[in-house]
């Protein structure tokens, strides 16, 4: 795929790509953090506006992405340092740097078209693959390990919370039922059977999908322990951000959206204490400043263009 703005051809096309770099305001001598490299897109933006002497580093756990953002960012040398880590590690990773705070963060979370399409690493359905999904091939845990080990009420649960899918108890059961599931096809084929014939719904969008779409993304974010790991790094973030930076982030899934929004409206309070009490007791003082009260969406051309930016929610907030 061409990007024009970047006169590159790019694995994963960024999302809301100008939107993002505008939010972070980038400027010469700066120093930023991508948490999330990926192919390094947006990270390239950030060097670019940043020129001539920014500095960018990029983490990402997942050793593909970090070939190839150091392929895409090798023009712009010593000033894109990329690091293979997990964000969770943000604090201890720009304190290794020597840096005593960054000008802007940026987290866009989930996964990379480039994963996706990398067949072999389980995170789709159209071919036959190992039930892999992780990011970090340093993680113990696969997808097979959840499919075929999880007692059924568990593999529900997970399905239920991180899919949405309200037929988590069926497809559950159904999963437990055919044990041991093979690959991503065999797992796509009883969760397809399993759920046929029950869409009560009838919104267009839920029969767009394919029936496996909710199950295989919430084994993904079970595998990755995503929800835990945004949960950790948002205090470092918005505790590693000199005064009157930028932390961006970018989330595709509604409780991401949620985690980031509760985070930053609560970091923008002087009081969190129950609202029936009488006197502030907790001594919580804001430390950012919520910068769109409503997410940024992508407009339809870019849907067009990218449908999987469809589900793209931007936030930004600044430090105070
Ligand atoms: C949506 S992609 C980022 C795409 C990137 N913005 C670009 O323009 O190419 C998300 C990336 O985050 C990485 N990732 C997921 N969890 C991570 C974590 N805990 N720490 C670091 N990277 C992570 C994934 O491996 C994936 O490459």
């Amino acid at each position: 795929m061409i990007d024009r703005e970047q006169g590159a051809i790019l694995p994963h096309q960024p999302v809301l790509y100008q939107e993002i770099i505008n939010s972070l305001k980038p400027f010469g001598g700066g120093r930023y953090v991508d948490g999330t490299l990926g192919a390094g897109g947006h990270a390239w933006g950030i060097l670019q506006a940043s020129s001539p002497d920014g500095l960018l580093l990029g983490l990402d756990v997942d050793p593909l992405a970090i070939k190839l953002a150091q392929e895409h960012l090798a023009d712009y040398g010593t000033r894109a340092i990329i690091i293979q880590s997990s964000y969770v590690m943000l604090t201890e990773q720009i304190r290794q740097l020597g840096w005593s705070s960054v000008n802007g963060i940026l987290l866009d979370l989930g996964v990379s078209s480039m994963q996706l399409d990398q067949t072999d690493r389980g995170f789709s359905f159209q071919t036959a693959a190992a039930l892999d999904m992780r990011f970090d091939p340093r993680n113990p845990i696969s997808a097979a390990d959840l499919v075929n080990e999880l007692p059924e009420k568990e593999l529900a649960d997970i399905i239920f919370q991180y899919g949405e899918e309200r037929h988590a108890r069926r497809i559950a059961k159904a999963i437990t039922y055919a044990r041991p599931i093979r690959d991503t096809l065999h797992l796509a084929n009883v969760i397809r059977k399993a759920s046929t014939g029950r869409h009560t719904d009838n919104s267009r969008r839920r029969q767009r999908i394919h029936p496996a779409t909710r199950t295989f993304q919430a084994l993904r974010i079970a595998v990755n322990k995503e929800l835990d790991a945004l949960e950790r790094v948002l205090p470092q973030a918005a505790a590693a951000l000199s005064q009157g930076s930028r932390l961006t982030v970018m989330s595709f899934h509604s409780l991401e959206d949620r985690m980031v929004k509760v985070f930053i409206r609560r970091e923008s309070r002087d009081c969190i204490c129950p609202p029936r009490q009488p006197v502030c007791t907790c001594g919580h003082k804001a430390t950012l400043k919520e910068i769109n009260r409503k997410p940024i969406r992508p407009h339809e051309d870019e849907i067009k263009k990218n449908p999987r930016s469809r589900s793209a929610r931007l936030r930004i907030a600044e430090k105070i």
